[in-house]
């Protein structure tokens, strides 16, 4: 039997790119998760402060993967029915939630730390929206 993903090979580059976004989504949850539970660099000390000061490089680097990611995809997601949109939601969500990380460090607000654990939740549905979508495309 001919799969979809044999006729198809744009549809094949942008599951495997769509597979990598949750994975980073995944990774970028548990090492946010472990600077909310350790704290903040100036909130804790001594083996503390460096464990958070690694993890939210960790983070960064993550959200930094993210927000190439997200581009990229956009280009294979091209002219495949139902993906493009889907794609374009997953960067201006990654992008946002990236705006939430850098104004949670610079005024450590509570609410903006709350929009990027939303703006996660968000980003894992809309990814895994468009791969179910690449299931259906023809
Ligand atoms: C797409 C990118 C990002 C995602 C999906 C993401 C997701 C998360 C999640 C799920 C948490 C744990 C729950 C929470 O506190 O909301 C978190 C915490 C955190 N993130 Fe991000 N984040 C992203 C980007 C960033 C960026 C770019 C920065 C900094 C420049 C950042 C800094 C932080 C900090 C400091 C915390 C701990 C907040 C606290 O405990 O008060 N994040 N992130």
């Amino acid at each position: 039997m001919t799969s979809n993903v044999q006729t198809r090979p744009g549809v094949e580059e942008v599951r495997r790119q769509a597979i990598g976004m949750e994975a980073m989504l995944a990774a970028a949850f548990l090492a946010g998760m472990g600077i909310t539970l350790i704290g903040l660099p100036d909130e804790v000390e001594g083996a503390a402060r460096t464990s958070s000061q690694v993890l939210i490089g960790l983070h960064v680097l993550i959200a930094l993967g993210l927000a190439v990611a997200s581009l990229r995809i956009l280009g294979p997601a091209r002219g495949l029915a139902g993906a493009r949109p889907l794609t374009v939601a997953g960067a201006v969500t990654i992008w946002l939630t990236i705006v939430a990380g850098i104004v949670t460090m610079a005024t450590d607000n509570s609410w903006l730390s709350y929009l990027m654990a939303v703006g996660f939740i968000a980003a894992v549905l809309v990814y895994g929206r468009l791969l179910l979508a690449l299931n259906r495309t023809p």
